[in-house]
């Protein structure tokens, strides 16, 4: 299931705004070319490149694996994208030729597999594609319960001019669904993402039954640590010994 559509795909980048700029790209590109080193990575999810074509331009050696090829189009069309392989699949199952020394998943997109098996299988396949020093990352939000008052199951995250945000929680199964409204220049839009949530401790387990062991946990892309406030984090996890 996608709903990464040739309409969502041509409007991604513009709707990513300020994760487009340099403050946001310089720092991650750096952490994850250190955790690449000398070795290949592998974008999970690699979307149109926000990430990868700077973390090519920085000199790693990256592929991509994606569900969505009109997101793959939007990538072709840049600078380097013709330059990235990537394999149109599914990144719980789909098996991307060779080995790793980086597997990496950004900007939550763990969530949008939307059961635990299906995650489970994710990380499981990440653990498939890494040499044996390599690692697993993921970025992802902390579950953001704290701002739900009891009996309600809506919460804004962002009221701006052109732009509502609105996330529904399903607690019992641990989902959500974000949805965001656009207005202005004489249009209205809607897009509605499903997710499913769960707290670092569940990523854990579900790396150590995918054979592997956690190596570190940041609240940002400059590594600084992670605290009781952080809204998200970035774990990375090593094949077990
Ligand atoms: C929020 S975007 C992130 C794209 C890119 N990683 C970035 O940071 O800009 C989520 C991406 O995940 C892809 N995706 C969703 N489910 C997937 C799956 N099961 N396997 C591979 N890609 C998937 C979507 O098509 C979309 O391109």
């Amino acid at each position: 299931m996608t709903f990464f559509d040739e309409q969502v795909a041509a409007r991604y980048d513009e709707a990513c705004g300020e994760l487009n700029e340099p403050a946001v790209l310089e720092p991650t590109v750096a952490c994850l070319a250190d955790l690449a080193g000398s070795g290949r990575a592998l974008e999970f999810a690699i979307g149109t490149g926000r990430v990868a074509l700077p973390l090519a331009a920085a000199g790693v050696d990256v592929h991509g694996l994606e569900i969505s090829q009109p997101m793959v189009d939007q990538l072709r069309t840049k600078p380097g994208g013709d330059h990235i392989p990537v394999t149109i699949g599914d990144m719980a199952t789909t098996r991307v030729e060779g080995e790793f020394a980086l597997v990496y998943l950004v900007y939550n997109t763990i969530e949008n597999l939307l059961t635990q098996e299906e995650q489970v299988r994710c990380f499981q396949n990440a653990a498939a594609h890494l040499t044996p020093d390599g690692c697993f990352l993921i970025e992802v939000a902390v579950p953001n319960l704290r701002r739900l008052p009891p009996g309600e199951t809506h919460v804004p995250f962002d009221l701006s001019p052109d732009h509502l945000g609105i996330d529904e929680f399903d607690v019992v199964n641990q989902r959500l669904v974000s949805h965001h409204y656009w207005v202005g220049a004489g249009e209205a839009r809607a897009f509605h993402s499903e997710h499913r949530y769960a707290w670092p401790a569940e990523y854990d387990l579900m790396a150590r039954l995918a054979g592997m062991e956690l190596a570190a946990r940041w609240s940002d892309w400059h590594r600084d640590p992670f605290t009781a406030e952080s809204g998200s984090h970035i774990s990375v996890w090593r094949p077990s010994g």
